[in-house]
């Protein structure tokens, strides 16, 4: 018999979880304004608001903990990530950020100036609002089939090369400093580049002259999708695989709060030494000195170990087939979610689950809303909420896509707990037909607003 798959890990401590009543949830989420980022985590069963900074570290990264060098200046753990980074990436010259977007704050800075033009494929929401705060514009270039939920393409993160070289015809060079490539795309679903698609979009960024950056948070998902889905790559090995991604592009910035399964941290990582020292103003005016840019010596170590396992392909296994686990428990029980299944989240599908709601009452925050309330599971919209305005008309942006995303930790929860998610959201859609209001704004920041928006119940 083939033997059964089962995780490539074992537990060493746990933390206790606290189920609650429907009662307490109610008034939770009412002193909350509907806005499930402002309740408290202690009130959250299941927590799969993000799966950003939320994944368990291995014993070898605690050990790592234990080593780190705490010098301002040369510490050893900054050699220690800069190798790591060198032998995972291939690129040279790395500059430390304590998160992702303050790597994309410092990289944008020596590069984007107002009036610029950045084409990508669905820019990730704080890629977005990096670019508009410097009054420039994103264009997105994704193929069509990623706004199709129903629509099997294994690779809804690919670059749509017509839509992008239109981009490149129709505006001068010196207005289009870069590319962007977000591996695994996460607007459209934690969904894969292919390799090709990444050496087409090489080759035309070539073709005008242009540079290419990859925003990397979830690289080796993507090349855990490579191997498994294009052909010619089932006999790589994911740092093959990973090492081929990187050699068509310039620049990365990283979220290393995702697959380099840490809690916290980030970098840039680069071959131009002319960009890294531009760059590297910023890191010391925005983050830090160069060899730390925002990071304690001990989470450097931490992350350079956590980039060695997250590129591991029985780890990538045991994550992706867990994300594939519940997404086969919900279609199974007829909810209607992006497919493929993504990498690191189920993206159920809110159009198709409440359609008799109207958009402007944010069908994806109400069913998260209506989760939580039936389970004290927790997810996040990726919808309007999200799209918040546009910046020069300030309408409401209402995109094609509206999702109410599962996102799932690395190495924290069992199928158990995959299977009480399930069960809850099957039961919301049982009695979705009963649910005829949604919510309006009563507050919300002028960017980025879903972190702290107020919401009511429609009347
Ligand atoms: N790029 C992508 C593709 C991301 O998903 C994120 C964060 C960032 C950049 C920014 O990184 O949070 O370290 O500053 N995504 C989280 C999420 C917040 O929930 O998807 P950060």
């Amino acid at each position: 018999m083939k033997l059964p798959f089962a995780e490539s890990y074992k537990i060493k401590m746990v933390e206790s979880l606290r189920r609650s009543t429907r009662q307490e949830r109610e008034e939770w989420i009412k002193e909350a304004n509907y806005n499930l980022f402002k309740l408290r985590s202690e009130h959250v069963f299941i927590d799969l608001l993000t799966d950003s900074g939320t994944g368990a570290m291995s014993d070898r990264q605690w050990s790592e903990m234990m080593l780190g060098d705490e010098s301002y200046a040369g510490a050893s753990s900054y050699f220690k990530m800069k190798d790591t980074i060198k032998e995972i990436t291939g690129f040279e010259y790395f500059l430390p950020t304590h998160q992702g977007r303050a790597a994309e704050n410092v990289l944008f800075s020596a590069l984007v100036k107002a009036g610029d033009i950045i084409p990508g494929n669905s820019h990730f929401d704080t890629t977005k609002g990096h670019i508009e705060f410097r009054k420039a514009k994103a264009v997105d270039c994704t193929i069509a089939e990623a706004f199709d939920t129903t629509i099997n393409h294994p690779f809804k993160g690919n670059i749509d090369l017509e839509k992008l070289e239109d981009v490149l015809k129709s505006h001068p060079k010196e207005k289009i400093p870069f590319i962007v490539v977000t591996v695994t795309c996460n607007s459209s679903g934690g969904q894969p580049v292919s390799m090709q698609n990444l050496r087409d979009v090489k080759q035309l960024a070539d073709k005008y002259g242009i540079m290419l950056i990859y925003d990397s948070a979830r690289f080796a998902e993507n090349a855990y999708f490579i191997k498994t889905r294009e052909e010619g790559y089932t006999h790589k090995s994911i740092r093959e695989i990973v090492l081929e991604m990187f050699s068509y592009a310039d620049a990365m910035t990283m979220s290393s709060k995702k697959d380099a399964i840490v809690n916290m941290g980030g970098f840039i990582a680069l071959r131009s030494k002319e960009l890294f020292e531009k760059a590297s103003v910023f890191t010391i005016m925005f983050e830090g000195y160069i060899t730390y840019g925002g990071m304690s010596g001990r989470d450097m170590n931490a992350l350079a170990q956590g980039l060695r396992e997250g590129t591991e392909f029985d780890y990538l296994e045991t994550r992706i087939s867990q994300v594939a686990y519940l997404g086969q428990r919900l279609v199974n029980f007829g909810v209607p979610v992006q497919q493929p299944f993504g990498g690191h989240a189920i993206f159920v599908d809110a159009k198709r689950f409440l359609p008799h709601l109207p958009k402007e009452q944010f069908q994806a925050q109400t069913l998260a809303v209506e989760l939580y309330l039936e389970s004290g599971v927790r997810g996040v919209e990726i919808g309007a909420l999200l799209a918040d305005r546009d910046p020069d008309t300030r309408e409401n942006r209402f995109p094609m896509l509206e999702l109410l995303r599962l996102t799932i930790p690395r190495r924290v929860y069992t199928n158990n707990h995959m299977d009480y998610v399930a069960t809850a959201l099957a039961n919301v859609f049982e009695r979705r037909n009963s649910i005829v209001k949604g919510l309006r704004i009563t507050g919300e920041a002028p960017i980025m607003r879903h972190f702290t928006v107020d919401l009511a119940r429609e009347m």
